[in-house]
């Protein structure tokens, strides 16, 4: 098939692109930076035009493409709804123009807020505590509302914590990549509570394959689920492994709880299992080895 990835540049993106091509598809991506290894339609998906020449010829996109920090969204809550909303509402009305009707589409445990119990299922209350996720709710409205319309497939996926190789993002508000970079250089590792709250880290590898799989589901439909890792885990844990992969302590600084972040927050995958036969495979120790040894290959301190 002929796919384009929007936000194909990004952590995510770039992996993906390179699954999809080894599966046989040919891809191209629309994002404000070049993926080299890709053919790239630089551009803004808040550009008509430009959307639509980079969807020529396209027959199922992923769009990835968003501004992705719960903290700056606070700040500024219209930038993100224009990003977040107007591009995704612009992308399919575009691709409904020109009869492209499939989008497989990064959504966020954000949707969610403080969760209600645990572990967390797909139709739990939904009251987004930040703009950001208010505008991945709004593009699951978006996408579900051409599904029923226009005999769309959308696809959303609601990552948990992501986390890999490749995460590189500018500045850093992700705990697992900003823990590497504060315990290789000495400086202090902020933890917000005493470490006992736990999340679902989920591998950037298994997160791909499970975009590859969302291909095979149902057509004219509108899917939504959970992608979860293996198990919750306590972020001292995480910070514990990470010691030991990088072979430093942690110079650890607890500050109070943050409002809004509950003490325990996970998923229960098991829709993803049934609808999609995808389950998280990384454990988190092969998962945090790997990504500790691409930050020292690739990151100074
Ligand atoms: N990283 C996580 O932990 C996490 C968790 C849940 C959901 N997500 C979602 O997954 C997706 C990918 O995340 P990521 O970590 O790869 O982010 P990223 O910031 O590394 O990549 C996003 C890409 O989108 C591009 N982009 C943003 N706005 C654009 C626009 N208007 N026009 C064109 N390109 C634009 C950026 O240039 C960037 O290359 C995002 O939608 C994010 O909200 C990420």
């Amino acid at each position: 098939m002929n796919i384009l990835v929007t936000g194909g540049a990004g952590f995510l993106g770039k992996p993906l692109c390179r699954a999809l091509r080894t599966h046989g598809h040919t891809v191209k991506v629309l994002d404000k930076k070049e993926n080299t290894e890709f053919p790239t339609v630089i551009g803004d998906i808040l550009d008509e035009a430009k959307v639509a020449t980079a969807l020529e010829g396209i027959d199922v996109v992923f769009h990835l493409a968003s501004f992705i920090e719960a903290g700056e969204s606070v700040q500024k809550p219209y930038e993100y709804t224009q990003n977040n909303v107007l591009g995704t509402v612009i992308l399919l009305e575009t691709m409904r123009k020109q009869g492209i009707k499939t989008m497989i589409f990064s959504s966020s445990a954000a949707v969610y807020g403080e969760p209600l119990q645990v572990p967390i299922k797909e139709d739990d209350r939904t009251m987004p505590i930040n703009p950001y996720g208010m505008t991945k709710l709004a593009m699951e409205a978006l996408a579900s509302s051409y599904s029923y319309a226009y005999g769309f497939t959308c696809v959303a996926l609601r990552y948990f914590n992501l986390y890999g190789p490749g995460e590189d993002h500018e500045p850093e508000t992700h705990a697992i990549p900003r823990f590497i970079q504060q315990i290789r250089e000495g400086t202090q590792v902020t933890v917000w509570g005493n470490g006992e709250h736990q999340r679902d880290f989920v591998y950037v590898d298994d997160i791909v394959d499970a975009h590859i799989k969302a291909l095979e589901l149902e057509k004219g439909k509108y899917h939504y689920m959970n992608l979860s890792g293996k198990n919750a885990t306590r972020v001292k844990d995480v910070i514990q492994l990470l010691e030991t992969y990088i072979g430093k302590k942690a110079n650890i600084q607890q500050f109070p709880p943050r409002p809004g972040d509950p003490l325990l927050l996970f998923a229960d995958g098991s829709k993803a299992k049934e609808e999609l036969g995808w389950e998280s495979t990384t454990t988190l120790e092969d998962g945090l080895k790997k990504t500790v040894e691409w930050f020292i290959a690739n990151k100074s301190v």
